[in-house]
């Protein structure tokens, strides 16, 4: 168990002397330190498959901040990878594959990678961060969820309105379960390889479940998820971040995870109402708000916490990854906001 359980602990709604505090892509582009360490690299792909720089980036946050988290640094696209579609990044355009599945045939061939022999990088970068943490903070593992793997292999990169994917579920769908199916296999020995590697908490991100209909996002997406948490052991808290899913919390907060990531469009209020003692609640300050300055981001920090209220179950967090070019102190103005506003939600 690591020194500081704040998370752990928050994940299975167990008492805490204050909020812990984590962000999405806190790794990254708006940390001068990555961008000379991804320059070394070559490219970001690169620094992934590299398990000593992938430790390095990973610290880099924790070396500034009072985070409670790390997460390890890699891409929910590895998978995919694994499974022989030719990841590569083009500058301004996101992630790109050189063999997207479409066909019957394609989707046939794909093999179900097998985590240590296919992504060993991933493996060994999670052993050698867990060893530098030494139990400073818990070590966060995560994958993308099936569905939106699938949207990306079968768009080829990213998308504006889905139009392959969706076509693939309405024009065939039981070719589209076989897809799913394949994913969820592949994501659960990925996940359980994370976890006896040392990951602590393990999350999934459904970044492109709230753009399926409320019946497609049960069928597709979260029966594949929930059957991805039931194979996480009981000990290792679980989280489900999908992003536009502020609609069907209820069903999400019955599909066997811990936690439910919320984005910045729900309200926190609510969602706790709604989601009673069923799961911790991570979120869900909007990313843009980095942008204003260090006094109005403490309001707003002060803002979510109350939102929440008082009591444990919360993860402060953003509602989505920080965007490149907000300034690091505009982070640390976060981080330290939590710090010292929320023990008061926790007194008794
Ligand atoms: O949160 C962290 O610090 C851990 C690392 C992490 C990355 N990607 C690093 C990364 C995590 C958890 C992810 C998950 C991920 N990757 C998601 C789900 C979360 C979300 O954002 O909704 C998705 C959809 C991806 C796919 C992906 N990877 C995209 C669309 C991009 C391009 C983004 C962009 O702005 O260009 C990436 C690249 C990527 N993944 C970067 C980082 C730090 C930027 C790479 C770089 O240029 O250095």
């Amino acid at each position: 168990m690591p020194k500081n359980d704040l998370l752990i602990r928050s994940l299975l709604r167990q008492p805490v002397e204050r909020t812990p505090v984590w962000m999405m892509r806190q790794a990254g582009r708006y940390l001068p330190e990555y961008r000379k360490v991804r320059e070394q690299a070559g490219d970001f792909l690169s620094l992934c498959m590299n398990p000593e720089l992938a430790c390095e980036v990973t610290m880099q946050p924790l070396d500034r901040y009072r985070f409670d988290a790390a997460i390890l640094f890699s891409d929910i696209l590895t998978i995919p990878h694994a499974m022989g579609l030719g990841l590569h990044f083009v500058e301004g355009e996101g992630p790109k594959f050189h063999h997207p599945v479409r066909h019957s045939e394609d989707i046939k061939a794909l093999p179900v990678p097998d985590p240590e022999d296919d992504l060993g990088y991933v493996c060994d970068a999670v052993r050698l961060i867990h060893k530098t943490l030494d139990g400073r903070v818990p070590l966060i593992g995560f994958s993308g969820s099936p569905w939106t793997l699938a949207c990306y292999m079968v768009e080829g990169g990213s998308s504006r309105d889905f139009r392959k994917v969706k076509g693939l579920l309405y024009e065939q769908p039981q070719l589209m379960h076989e897809l799913l199916e394949k994913l969820t296999n592949a994501v659960s020995a990925y996940l359980n390889a994370q976890i006896s590697a040392g990951v602590e908490v393990v999350m999934v991100f459904d970044t492109w479940g709230g753009v399926l209909s409320a019946e497609d996002y049960q069928h597709f997406s979260l029966n594949y998820t929930a059957r991805i948490a039931e194979k996480v052991p009981q000990e290792i808290p679980s989280v489900l971040f999908t992003k536009g899913g502020g609609q069907w919390l209820e069903a999400m907060a019955d599909s066997g995870f811990d936690g439910l990531g919320l984005d910045w469009t729900t309200s926190i209020t609510s969602a706790r109402h709604r989601v009673g003692d069923k799961v911790a609640l991570q979120g869900n300050m909007d990313p843009l708000t980095l942008y204003a300055s260090p006094v109005v981001i403490e309001q707003r920090v002060e803002r979510v916490l109350r939102q929440f209220g008082h009591g444990s179950g919360h993860v402060f967090n953003l509602g989505h990854g920080i965007l490149p070019d907000i300034d690091p102190a505009h982070v640390e103005a976060m981080v330290e906001a939590v710090h010292k506003i929320s023990p008061q939600f926790h007194r008794e």
